[in-house]
């Protein structure tokens, strides 16, 4: 038995070498966009959205293996969401992850094409998947496309940018957040459950409340960082929210209202796995790292 420290490193490590993998190409002319995708994807994210996957897939039963492709699609996914939040059209922030940010390092047009590109990726690493039938190949890009599209993960942005410099209240920004951040983090969930193809329509609906109640856990603890992390820790420029008037957790309930909606959330999550044998383990150690990290 590991310990989710050894699991965590285990994850980020397969991980890596399975991008690498995937996400290598021929010269093709285009070198200065492959290495804008390399650079946003090469520099040191959590991995948070992959161990999600692997995670599920463990508590379903499944090899490590199949949930290789899944987990690489939402971190491809996750990184051009990145990508695109930090232009100056959206968030325009220079430093992610301790680094400028792609459109510093590249120009605008390079991150905008990185971002293109990557998304595209997800989609081929998840059609060219070994150990998947072509049946849940299907439900894995429904899934995929469901979290990430105009009902998920974009629609989020367009509610926050919609929202600067606004007083929303907090139904807003639930609604908000759940569309930004959860819906990715619900989609790499059930991604991850779809490995085993005998998964239940029960099982999805337990995973999809755990996966709702950590996804807003998991922006309401960003929120939180931004105010109370540095900039070396969190590695993007701390207050950063604060400073584009955009709504947070924060701002609408304070840091202790913030911090108590978390923990809130936490018990939500770990309630929704309560049919879920000891192969839940790393989901359970999930819940708890989303609200107590510290970047
Ligand atoms: C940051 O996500 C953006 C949000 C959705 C809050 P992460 O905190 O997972 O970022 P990385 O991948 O670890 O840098
Ligand atoms: C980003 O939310 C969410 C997505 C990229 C979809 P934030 O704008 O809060 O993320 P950070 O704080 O820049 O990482
Ligand atoms: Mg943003
Ligand atoms: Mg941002
Ligand atoms: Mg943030």
């Amino acid at each position: 038995m590991h310990s989710f420290n050894e699991y965590l490193a285990s994850c980020q490590q397969r991980i890596d070498q399975q991008l690498t993998q995937a996400v290598t190409f021929p010269d093709n002319g285009a070198t200065r966009l492959h290495q804008a995708m390399a650079y946003s994807l090469f520099n040191g994210g959590k991995r948070v959205r992959p161990l999600l996957v692997y995670a599920a897939a463990h508590a379903m039963g499944c090899e490590q293996a199949v949930a290789d492709a899944p987990a690489m699609a939402v971190e491809l996914i996750h990184a051009y969401s990145l990508v695109h939040d930090d232009l100056p059209a959206m968030d325009d922030d220079d430093l992610r992850r301790g680094k400028p940010t792609c459109h510093i390092a590249f120009d605008e047009a390079t991150a905008i094409l990185a971002g293109d590109a990557l998304q595209a990726e997800a989609f081929q690493v998840l059609i060219r998947a070994q150990g998947l039938s072509a049946a849940q190949k299907i439900q894995l890009l429904d899934f995929l496309a469901q979290g990430s599209g105009a009902l998920g993960m974009a629609a989020g942005q367009a509610i926050d940018l919609a929202a600067v410099g606004q007083t929303v209240d907090l139904a807003y920004l639930e609604n908000m957040h759940n569309h930004k951040t959860g819906a990715l983090i619900k989609a790499s969930v059930l991604m991850g459950a779809c490995c085993n193809a005998q998964v239940s329509s029960a099982q999805l609906e337990a995973l999809g409340r755990y996966a709702t109640a950590i996804g807003l856990a998991f922006q309401v603890q960003d929120d939180i960082l931004d105010v109370t992390a540095d900039t070396a820790t969190l590695g993007k420029t701390q207050g950063a929210d604060a400073a584009h008037n955009k709504p947070t957790y924060v701002s609408l309930l304070g840091l202790d209202g913030a911090r108590a909606k978390a923990s809130e959330l936490h018990q939500q999550a770990l309630a929704a796995l309560q049919g879920f044998d000891d192969r839940a383990i790393w989901l359970r150690a999930l819940a708890d790292y989303i609200i107590q990290r510290a970047y």
